[in-house]
């Protein structure tokens, strides 16, 4: 990952009237700004957006953003917005919208003596990203004197045959070496310490394989519900819009091998090898559930089915559970087991790494279950750290085991961590693209995951407040195994 400096550029977003604008881009590139990585000078932010905003009414509605992101002092974040926030507005989006945009962007560069370098972040429907495309490269904005970079928000299409359609499209204005899509996933600093502690400690390099570990399990599991995004949700489902993408990102981080080089094509290669590696998935390892309404002491959760935006009749999961297997030489055999969904009983990220049993019990004249497995947690959010899990004779006597961890915590360690959106827009800038989602790697998840998006499939129930469907319990059980939660 390049530290290079950022040279001087145009942001420029497209439809940034939104909710991404304002609460993540915004904030990411102000903090930016302020921890010096970014001279005031040197980036010159357009937002474009279909919204007849002036340019006065942008810069108080990012202002307000900013304060309610508690970004800091009110003066700077005033200042801030005058010096390096513009609005051009698209109106229609017609081809003569986008010409005034690049008059604009033009006199920008100009006035600011500014060298051709572009970045077009495209914070629109996937729909209206082709257009936006065509329009963008028919007024000759896509070519410049400079570099051209342009961002691109998931969902990366929708199945493979998609997939494959909107990368062709993109492909036909810039070439892949331009594009930068994003997985915020990818941004976190958990996710990338991954790389360190795997990478930079061979310590635990020696353990990392079938024969030291017997199972992989990722959780990511929301406490909320469909917060006014019902809409959106029914099209996608838990599958789509968490499991295709950031469950197997991560689960590519934890399973690949050591990079040749610490540069973007390397690691990119090597995740991607992971996903070739994957053994294709039964019906009967996947796991799909659909939470329903909760009620206790007169506070009430509403079902899946009630939400704003979803249809009485929904069949769409809001729980997916699934186990995969890598066919390659350090994990065949070892389940990698996933799950995420919606309306679990508290918001946490997390990996844990189980270790085999000891193969002879010393202490088997103890009470069964009271030695612990070992095992790696790995804490993305929150209380971002890890855990290692070990057995320890109890003061005393009688003789007895307990569980016990050595710990590191992040927070208290380093302090607040970056949000994901200022590593990754950083990264844009200098042009790494090691923290992003290549074209191969989506059609590739796409591909692997195409059986289990199609035909029949058994929905399973949870109650709201619960970890999920019963029927993911047996999915491990099967192979003799638990869900285990940690911290
Ligand atoms: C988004 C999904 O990509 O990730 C949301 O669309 C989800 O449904 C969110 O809530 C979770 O992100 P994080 O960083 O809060 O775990």
């Amino acid at each position: 990952m390049a530290d290079h400096q950022v040279e001087p550029h145009v942001f420029v977003i497209i439809g940034a009237t939104g909710d991404l604008t304002r609460r993540k881009l915004l904030p990411a590139l102000y903090y930016l700004r302020n921890q010096g990585a970014l001279e005031t000078r040197n980036t010159m932010i357009v937002g474009a957006a279909t919204s007849a905003m002036s340019e006065t009414d942008f810069r108080a509605w990012a202002l307000e953003g900013l304060r309610q992101a508690d970004c800091g002092n009110e003066e700077e974040l005033r200042v801030w917005c005058e010096e390096c926030l513009h609005y051009q507005t698209l109106h229609g989006g017609g081809p003569e919208n986008y010409e005034a945009l690049a008059l604009y962007i033009r006199q920008v560069e100009r006035t600011h003596k500014m060298p051709e370098n572009r970045v077009f972040y495209l914070a629109l429907p996937p729909d209206v990203v082709p257009v936006a495309m065509e329009r963008l490269d028919q007024v000759s904005l896509l070519k410049s004197h400079g570099w051209i970079r342009v961002v691109f928000e998931k969902p990366f299409g929708h199945d493979f045959p998609s997939a494959r359609h909107l990368n062709t499209t993109l492909h036909q204005y810039i070439d892949e070496s331009q594009i930068y899509r994003i997985d915020h996933y990818l941004g976190k600093e958990t996710v990338q310490n991954l790389l360190a502690f795997r990478f930079a400690n061979p310590i635990f390099e020696s353990l990392w394989n079938r024969n030291i570990i017997e199972n992989v399990q990722i959780t990511v599991a929301e406490d909320l519900g469909m917060e006014h995004r019902g809409g959106y949700y029914d099209q996608a489902g838990a599958f789509r819009d968490m499991l295709q993408n950031h469950l197997t990102q991560l689960m590519t981080v934890v399973a690949m091998e050591v990079p040749v080089s610490f540069d973007a094509a390397s690691i990119q290669a090597e995740r991607l090898k992971v996903l070739h590696s994957i053994a294709p998935i039964k019906h009967e390892d996947a796991v799909f559930g659909q939470y329903t309404a909760w009620e206790i002491a007169g506070q009430k959760i509403p079902g899946y089915r009630e939400e704003f935006g979803v249809p009485g009749d929904s069949t769409t999961e809001t729980y997916v559970a699934l186990k995969a297997e890598i066919h390659n030489w350090r994990w065949k055999g070892i389940p990698f087991y996933l799950r995420t969904g919606k309306r679990f009983p508290r918001k946490v990220t997390q990996i844990a790494v189980n270790f085999r049993e000891a193969p002879t019990q010393v202490f088997r004249s103890l009470e069964p279950g009271s030695i612990a497995h070992n095992q790696l947690l790995i804490m993305l959010q929150p209380n971002e750290g890890f855990s290692l899990c070990f057995s320890v004779k109890n003061p005393g006597r009688p003789f007895r085991l307990s569980d016990h961890a050595l710990q590191f915590d992040y927070g208290k360690s380093f302090g607040p961590l970056p949000e994901a959106y200022q590593t990754l827009l950083r990264d844009v800038m200098v042009g790494d693209q090691t923290l992003f989602v290549s074209a191969d790697f989506t059609e590739t998840a796409w591909r692997l995951y195409a059986p289990l998006l199609t035909g029949e499939r058994a929905l399973h129930f949870y109650t709201a407040g619960t970890w999920g469907p019963s029927e993911a319990d047996a999915l491990l059980e099967k192979n003799g195994h638990r869900w285990g939660l940690g911290w």
